[in-house]
């Protein structure tokens, strides 16, 4: 399914606009852009389209401004990165609709960039407003194209991902297609052994992706906050880590059906706080003291981890083994990290979020084969759902 849709590749751009759907979705730090992994992976298809003599209007969203404006989640700060990665100038719009916006569109040459504001400044976006997905439409002009490379961004049904593609051809970026295509085939053809590490703070938000792993990895690792679920429901004492009960019996059924392939830890880090400077220690599961609570997994997992990783050609990791914020908690984590990089034979894939942001501060990201940069879409995608920016793609 991933495969078959159209991409760029097959379109003659010459004098056309491209009405492109990033994911510029990126964190800021005092009006600047702290994190541009998102920009950066944009950029082969934003230099194919201007090579290929495309004019490109971009578009994205900006955190969560409920349909008004919102000068803190404006892009400009986008724009002013995005313009010293490309090493051209990017024209930043004033609204994503509306008389000025379609001017500067109209005015757009061949090898111009201009910069929409953010999409969710209108409430039309998140609804799916067919006049606002045509207003947006209506900028790339008579032969425009829409070209998806969000896929951080394909889990959600707005106009800008899925409503556009109703009044202009819509065909895919680079990055989707490497997005879809790593993914997709992790999960439709991975050479086995296949296993997959699950990790995270809470297992309700993952039962879906774990239940999907299961069903076609040969193992899947589980640590991070999520193991305590499945320690308690095995019946060991956690202290105070943290449990969710009202899926332990989720946990129980999980490990019912598919125990040989679950693989939990057998160590663990416990603090006296959750704090970056609390007391800790390493214990085995059958010791975690009254009142502590896991924060990593322990050495003695982490050696069992790696060996049932060194013999893996398909790993999909998300989500971390602990509390990588805090340096005292951070080893299991890294040490997944560097177990992942130490296989260059094997496919290694990093589902979003937090584990791609652990992998990075591993300094690891250049040793994996794809860090999605999707968070909820890679998770959505893996759980083996269709994921409505990518329905909305032209097929082969
Ligand atoms: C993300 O960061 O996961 C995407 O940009 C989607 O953002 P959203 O969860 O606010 O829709």
């Amino acid at each position: 399914m991933h495969l078959q849709k159209k991409t760029i590749r097959d379109v003659d751009w010459a004098g056309r606009k491209a009405l492109l759907r990033v994911d510029f979705n990126v964190p800021l730090a005092n009006g600047q852009v702290s994190d541009d992994t998102r920009i950066r992976a944009a950029l082969p298809t934003l230099r194919y389209l201007l090579e290929q003599g495309a004019a490109l209007i971009l578009m994205s969203h900006l955190g969560r401004p409920k349909g008004k404006v919102d000068p803190a989640l404006s892009l400009a700060p986008i724009a002013t990165r995005l313009a010293q990665l490309l090493g051209k100038p990017v024209i930043m719009a004033p609204d994503c609709i509306g008389p000025a916006v379609q001017q500067l569109a109209e005015n757009l040459r061949p090898g111009e960039v201009l910069l929409l504001e953010n999409t969710r400044f209108h409430p039309g976006e998140k609804k799916n407003d067919p006049a606002f997905a045509k207003a947006l439409a209506d900028l790339a002009g008579p032969n425009g194209i829409f070209v998806n490379d969000a896929f951080g961004s394909a889990h959600r049904a707005h106009a800008s991902t899925v409503g556009v593609a109703k009044f202009l051809p819509a065909v895919s970026g680079f990055l989707m297609e490497k997005e879809l295509t790593y993914l997709g085939n992790a999960l439709e053809a991975p050479e086995h052994p296949f296993i997959a590490i699950m990790g995270g703070a809470k297992v309700s938000d993952k039962v879906p992706v774990i239940r999907s792993l299961l069903n076609k990895a040969d193992r899947v690792l589980i640590g991070g906050g999520m193991a305590n679920t499945f320690f308690k429901a095995q019946g060991y004492a956690v202290g105070k880590s943290l449990v969710e009960d009202d899926v332990l019996d989720v946990a129980k059924s999980l490990l019912a059906t598919f125990g040989d392939r679950l693989q939990l830890p057998i160590d663990v880090v416990v603090a006296d706080g959750f704090k970056p400077d609390a007391v800790h220690k390493i214990v085995a599961l059958t010791d975690v003291p009254d009142g502590w609570m896991i924060l990593d997994i322990g050495p003695a997992t982490v050696a069992a981890f790696k060996e049932i990783l060194s013999t893996a050609k398909t790993i999909i990791w998300n989500g971390p083994m602990g509390v990588f914020e805090f340096p005292i908690f951070a080893q299991g984590t890294f040490a997944i990290a560097q177990a992942l990089a130490n296989l260059p034979d094997a496919v290694t894939i990093i589902g979003g979020g937090d584990s791609a942001a652990a992998v990075r501060q591993a300094g690891m990201t250049d040793k994996m084969s794809h860090v999605s940069t999707g968070g909820g879409a890679s998770l959505e995608f893996l759980e083996g759902k269709t994921l409505p920016g990518v329905a909305a793609l032209a097929d082969k």
